[in-house]
């Protein structure tokens, strides 16, 4: 009887645990994001009258244009979520370019709520992610035209250009709204600034360190 009630405990407790997924399957056939709408918010945003929606909702053009990469890393991504699709809203998917300069790179970060899929259009990037604590392993590889590689979601993870000539890749991103966080903006480029006292401990540096990384960023 005991074990009876363990094994039922056991099986709620894994079925109830596939009910709480984000981004859950949408309850009509679209939401197309109404940014006049009230400022009643629910988790996304709130939903245009479906009679209302057109192509328009569903369509973005530029991808082809070449992002701006003249900037101090050298990368540059041009993103395609719900804030440039309305109709992406609820979905639980969305797209980037990334342009890269010569030995550009798209410095460590996270995207908090997607796992990314990259593809490499053209040149050749090193790309790689560290799992999460204690282990902290490096998980790279270099890769060229046509190979794909994943960055499962959360984690830390960077590209970088490797060739003499630009690179591109496109990511899908399982998220209408993936969210970055750029580490080096996160922790020295926050407003306000997180006390130098606390980062110069965290990094076992000199305050004068701090300072010198808050300038930049
Ligand atoms: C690219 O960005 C740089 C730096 O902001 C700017 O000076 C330059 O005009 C931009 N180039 C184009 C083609 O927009």
């Amino acid at each position: 009887m005991a074990n009876q009630i363990l094994l039922l405990a056991t099986f709620l407790a894994m079925t109830c645990s596939l009910v709480v997924a984000f981004e859950p399957a949408p309850l009509q056939d679209f939401c197309v994001a109404d940014a006049t709408s009230s400022v009643t918010r629910v988790n996304g945003l709130p939903c245009l009258d479906s009679k209302l929606a057109t192509a328009e909702h569903f369509f973005f053009s530029g991808l082809h244009i070449p992002g701006n990469t003249s900037n101090p890393v050298g990368g540059k991504v041009t993103p395609v979520n719900v804030a440039q699709i309305p109709g992406l809203n609820t979905l639980g998917i969305s797209l980037a370019r990334i342009d890269y300069a010569p030995m550009g790179v798209i410095p460590p970060h996270t995207h908090p709520r997607a796992t990314e899929i990259l593809t490499v259009l053209k040149g050749k990037l090193n790309v790689g992610f560290v799992t999460s604590n204690p282990e902290n392993k490096l998980i790279s590889k270099v890769l060229k035209k046509g190979d794909v590689f994943v960055f499962p979601v959360g984690l830390v993870h960077y590209q970088q250009n490797l060739g003499s000539g630009t690179a591109i890749s496109l990511s899908s991103l399982s998220s209408q709204n993936p969210g970055v966080n750029t580490i080096a903006n996160v922790v020295f480029g926050s407003n306000p600034a997180i006390s130098e006292d606390v980062l110069a401990k965290s990094f076992q540096v000199e305050q004068s360190v701090i300072r010198y990384l808050q300038a930049k960023f």
